[in-house]
This record gives C-alpha cells, sequence and structure tokens, in this order.
C-alpha cells in the first residue's frame, strides 16, 4: 500500500513539474489527434513539442505539416504569399501563373502536403476557417487529398493585428462589398441555423455600409473575431447564445483563446515584421529568401478615417476581448523574441563586434 502511495505522489509531483517546465518554454505546440477523438475537448489537443528537444523540430521530409489559421484583415494573405513563394527549400512550392493554389509537396513525394493554407489546399476546410473548423478538419482532409491514413503532427499558425485597424480594415472592405458569406463556420459537427447566425444586411451583401451601421449589428462577426477565430467555440456552445450569459460566453471564449494561442507553434504579429520573420524563422529552422517588409500602418482607406471619441469608444466596446487578446498576445510575442535575441546573442559571441 504504502508503496502504491510513494508511486501516486512522486507521479503527481512529475506531473506538476513537467507541466511547469512545459509552460515556460516559448514554444508549446499542439498536435491534433484524429477526428474520432475529438469529442471531449480537454483531449482534443496535446501539447508535446518544445524547443529543448530537436527531435520535435518542423521536418519537411516527416510529417509535419504547417497548418495556417488566417484570421481576416491581419496580413494573412501577404505571410502565405511568403510561404509559398519565398521559402528557401529544397524543393519550392509549385505555382502556376494565374492560379492561386501552389502544390507544396515534401521533398521527394508526389503526394505529401507539407503546408495547408489557402496558397496551398484552397479553402478546403471552408472559407477562412478557424481553429475549432480546422482542428476538427485538417487531419480527415489531408488523409484524403493524400489517399492514406496518415499520422501527422500538425504546427498551426496565425498572425494576430491592432484590433481597432484591423476592425476598420474589415469594415472598410465589406463597405466595398466583401461579405465572406460562403464561410462555414462548422461547430461540433453542425453549421450555425439562421437564428442562432443572422445576417446583418438584406440582399446580396453590406456595401455601403457606415460604422456605426456596422457596429450596432450584435451578430457580426468582424466583432471579437481574433477571439472567437483562435477560441475553441464547442466550448462555449458553438453560435447558440443562449447556453451561457453573455459576459460568461465572452470570458470563456477570451480565455480559450489565450490557451489556444499559446500552443500555436507559432504566431506573428502584423506590427512586427521583421521579428515576425526572425521568430518564424528560428521557430521551424526554415528560411526566407526575402525579407518581409514592414507594412505601412498609415497607407489604406481604413488608416485614414478619422473616428470620433465616442466611435473610437464603440470600436473598443465591440472588440473587448480583442483588445486583452491583443495585449496578451503582444506581451508574450515580445517575450519570445528577447528570448531569441539573447540565444543569438550567446552563441555568438564578441567576434561578430569586429
Ligand atoms: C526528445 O524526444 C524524443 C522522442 O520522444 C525522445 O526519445 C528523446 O529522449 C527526447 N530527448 C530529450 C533530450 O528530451
Ligand atoms: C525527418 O524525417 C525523415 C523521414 O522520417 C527522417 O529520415 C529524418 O531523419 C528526419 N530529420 C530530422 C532532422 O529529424
Ligand atoms: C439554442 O439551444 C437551445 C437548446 O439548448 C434551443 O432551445 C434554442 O432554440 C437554440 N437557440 C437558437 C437560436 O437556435
Amino acid at each position: 500500500m504504502a508503496n502504491y502511495y510513494v508511486i501516486g505522489l512522486s507521479a503527481v509531483v512529475m506531473l506538476t513539474i513537467v507541466s511547469l517546465v512545459y509552460d515556460s518554454f516559448d514554444m508549446d505546440m499542439y498536435q491534433c489527434r484524429d477526428t474520432k477523438q475529438q469529442s471531449d475537448s480537454s483531449t482534443k489537443i496535446t501539447r508535446l513539442l518544445t524547443s529543448a528537444n530537436s527531435s520535435w523540430e518542423f521536418n519537411i521530409t516527416g510529417n509535419d505539416v504547417l497548418v495556417c489559421l488566417h484570421i481576416q484583415k491581419t496580413g494573412g494573405s501577404s505571410f502565405g504569399r511568403h510561404l509559398v513563394h519565398d521559402l528557401d527549400l529544397s524543393s519550392p512550392c509549385q505555382c502556376k501563373k494565374g492560379l492561386k493554389a501552389c502544390q507544396c509537396f515534401r521533398p521527394g513525394s508526389k503526394n505529401e502536403v507539407w503546408l495547408f493554407s489557402e496558397f496551398s489546399m484552397g479553402w478546403s476546410c471552408g472559407l477562412h476557417a478557424d481553429w475549432t473548423e480546422l482542428t476538427n478538419c485538417v487531419p480527415s482532409m489531408l488523409d484524403k487529398f493524400e489517399g492514406t491514413k496518415h499520422k501527422r503532427r500538425y504546427f498551426y499558425q496565425t498572425i494576430l493585428r491592432e484590433p481597432q485597424a484591423r476592425y476598420l480594415s474589415e469594415w472598410r472592405h465589406v463597405q466595398r462589398g466583401a461579405t465572406w458569406k460562403t464561410a462555414v463556420h462548422m461547430c461540433n459537427g453542425k453549421i450555425p441555423t439562421s437564428e442562432e447566425l443572422p445576417r446583418c444586411y438584406e440582399g446580396i451583401d453590406w456595401t455601403g455600409v457606415s460604422l456605426e451601421e456596422f457596429m450596432d449589428c450584435q451578430y457580426n462577426l468582424a466583432n471579437n473575431r481574433q477571439t472567437r477565430m483562435l477560441a475553441d467555440l464547442s466550448e462555449v456552445g458553438c453560435y447558440n447564445l443562449s447556453k451561457l450569459s453573455n459576459a460568461e460566453r465572452r470570458a470563456r471564449m477570451l480565455e480559450s483563446a489565450k490557451r489556444n494561442l499559446r500552443r500555436l507553434a507559432f504566431f506573428g504579429m502584423l506590427e512586427y515584421q521583421k521579428e515576425t520573420q526572425q521568430l518564424f524563422e528560428s521557430t521551424f529552422g526554415l528560411k526566407f529568401l526575402k525579407d518581409f517588409v514592414q507594412f505601412d500602418a498609415t497607407k489604406g482607406t481604413a488608416a485614414k478615417t478619422v473616428l470620433t471619441g465616442q466611435q473610437k469608444l464603440k470600436v473598443q466596446e465591440a472588440n473587448t476581448e480583442d483588445f486583452l487578446l491583443y495585449d496578451y498576445a503582444k506581451k508574450l510575442f515580445l517575450e519570445r523574441v528577447a528570448a531569441l535575441r539573447q540565444k543569438r546573442r550567446k552563441r555568438a559571441p564578441l567576434t561578430r563586434l569586429s
């Protein structure tokens, strides 16, 4: 009996230590299991990758897949294009003029894909698929595409953006006629009903919408988009708003988004292009042939929009969780960048100075 007690106790202590150590690593990653096992959200993800163990580094010839979670108006498209066009690879993605999607096969393979993004697989898991959709879809979609069931490791990544700028950019885009109405919003195997997720506009699109109208629609998916797209929506009753109180839903969604963000293999920030590139390169052991150019935040109609004090407040209200998530993400991002710089300084001492 005593022996079991000792073993049990040391197991608990070990697990606690392991989880603490894991939390302090700068590159937490997770793996999706087969969709069958995903009913219980607590077992859905397994954090298993650490920067301390080089055998967990991204291996393009192995079984590793880079999955892009592209949140609208965060610069995800230009990042996605860099991935298919500008990486220094022994066998680069094959892109044809006029076609958006390239073929990104592993070196020496004719059907195995190492990149899952709109630029390699189209929107095969749904237009701008979110965390909830991707984690439930990517493994089986790749099995179908490659024609065999495979064990793979999935390295998720995304780009975030300062919420007010992102929101205004989305508003301007919708004002010009964008809708993303073919997005699926699959959650728990279901598509939201039109009662759960009503359209904010009548007719074919929302062309010409004013900022006030845009903010006033409570079903506008632009509101807190970054938080929602990173959260596990099955934890909050998907799109059915009556499962939880509004306050509880928002709080839980934010916590879930933060948790998932920490576990992404990588995330970048629009406002920090150079650092985003460096962090990506060191995380994945890959190099870009061209340097990222800092996006000029002062260009474009959205950036030139001057808001009244009241409008600013309303944008903040409509995106409360996104602002909190962004603050959290920025801190984490800059910590990782600092850790990377320190590592480099250690590796390349004084000689560089001469
Ligand atoms: C790294 O991970 C591999 C695979 O699980 C394991 O066999 C190995 O012992 C690990 N190495 C270190 C240094 O933790
Ligand atoms: C990458 O995976 C391939 C195929 O599984 C393996 O042969 C190779 O040793 C791996 N490379 C590294 C650096 O782990
Ligand atoms: C939300 O779910 C409840 C059952 O839990 C159901 O009665 C209600 O109709 C759903 N709401 C919408 C808008 O579909």
